[in-house]
C-alpha cells in the first residue's frame, strides 16, 4: 500500500511509523486512521518485527482529530458512522507500540499517544485535551484513559480548562514513562523498542496483555489472569532458554517459540 499521510520504515526488528501531514500538524483524519491501521497490521503479520514506534514531527506528534473533517458533520453522520470507533482496532495491536512524542499531542493526538503502550516524551512535548475550546469533549478516549493515567483531579483540570501539560508535568503525573532531550526522542524510543524486540515475542505479548488487563478488571481477577499466563509460559521453549541461560551465565538466545 502506498501511504500518503504516514511514513513507514523498519529499523532492524522495529517498525517505525511517522505521522506525516506537516501542513495540518499531523491532524488525524480518516485517511491517517486507515493508513495507520494498515501499517500496524503489516507489522503485526511480519515475523521479523518485534515492536513498533509511532512518532510525529518535532513540532507536533498530532494536534488532534481533524477539525476540518468534523466541522460540518451532523449528529446522524457521527452516530451512524460511529465516528472514532475505528481507533479501537489500533488498541487491539498485540505487539508493543511506543509513542515517541515531541511537540503538540493534543486532543486525538494525546488520545492516540495514550492508546500506545507507553509514551517517551521529548522535553518539548505538550499534552492536552482542548476539545472544550471547540465546544465538544474528547471522543477518542481522553476522558477515560487520561483519568486512569493521571487521576481525576488532573484529568478534570485538563478536560475542563483545555490547558496543556508540559513534559515535566506529564512525567510527574505518570502520563509518560520518561522525558528525553528534544532531538533524541525517536532514537530513545527505537532503543527501547529494539530491546523489547530482542526478548521472546510470546513473553512480550503476554506481559503487555497482563498489564492491559489491570485496567479492565478487579485486582483478584487480574492476579489470577497473571498467574495463569505465568504458568502457561512454562510451555515455551524460550522459558527454558531464558532460565538455562541465566544459570549458565550466558546471554539468552530466544527463538520466539
Ligand atoms: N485539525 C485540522 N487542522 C489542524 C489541526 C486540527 N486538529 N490542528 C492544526 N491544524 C492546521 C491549522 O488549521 C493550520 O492549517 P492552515 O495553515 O491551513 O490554516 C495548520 O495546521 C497549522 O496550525 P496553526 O497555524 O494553528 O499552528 P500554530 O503553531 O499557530 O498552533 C496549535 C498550533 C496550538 C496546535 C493549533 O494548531 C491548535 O490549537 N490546533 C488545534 C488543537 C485542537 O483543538 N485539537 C483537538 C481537536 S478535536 C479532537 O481531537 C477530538 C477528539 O477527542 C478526538
Amino acid at each position: 500500500m502506498a501511504y500518503e499521510t504516514i511514513l513507514v520504515e523498519t529499523r532492524g526488528k522495529v517498525g517505525l511509523i511517522t505521522l506525516n501531514r506537516p501542513n495540518a500538524l499531523n491532524a488525524l483524519n480518516s485517511q491517517v486512521l486507515a493508513e495507520l491501521l494498515a501499517a500496524v497490521e503489516g507489522f503485526e503479520k511480519d515475523g521479523t518485527i518485534g515492536a513498533i514506534v509511532l512518532t510525529g514531527s518535532e513540532k507536533a506528534f498530532a494536534a488532534g482529530a481533524d477539525i476540518k473533517e468534523m466541522q460540518s458533520q451532523s449528529y446522524v453522520d457521527m452516530y451512524l458512522g460511529d465516528f472514532f470507533s475505528g481507533w479501537e482496532a489500533f488498541t487491539r495491536t498485540r505487539k508493543p507500540i511506543i509513542a515517541a512524542v515531541a511537540g503538540y499531542a493534543l486532543g486525538g493526538g494525546c488520545e492516540l499517544a495514550m492508546m500506545c503502550d507507553f509514551i517517551i516524551a521529548a522535553d518539548t512535548a505538550k499534552f492536552g485535551q482542548p476539545e472544550i475550546t471547540l465546544g465538544v469533549m474528547p471522543g477518542m478516549g481522553g476522558s477515560q484513559r487520561l483519568t486512569r493515567f493521571v487521576g481525576k483531579s488532573k484529568a478534570m483540570d485538563m478536560c475542563l480548562t483545555g490547558r496543556m501539560m508540559d513534559a515535566a508535568e506529564a512525567e510527574r503525573a505518570g502520563l509518560v514513562s520518561r522525558v528525553v532531550p528534544a532531538g533524541e526522542v525517536v532514537e530513545e524510543a527505537l532503543k527501547a523498542a529494539t530491546k523489547i524486540a530482542g526478548f521472546s515475542l510470546p513473553s512480550v505479548i503476554m506481559n503487555k496483555e497482563a498489564v492491559n488487563r489491570s485496567y479492565e478488571t478487579t485486582l483478584a481477577e487480574g492476579l489470577r489472569f497473571e498467574r495463569r499466563l505465568f504458568h502457561s509460559m512454562f510451555a515455551l521453549e524460550d522459558q527454558k532458554e531464558g532460565m538455562t541461560a541465566f544459570v549458565e551465565k550466558r546471554a539468552a538466545n530466544f527463538q520466539n517459540r
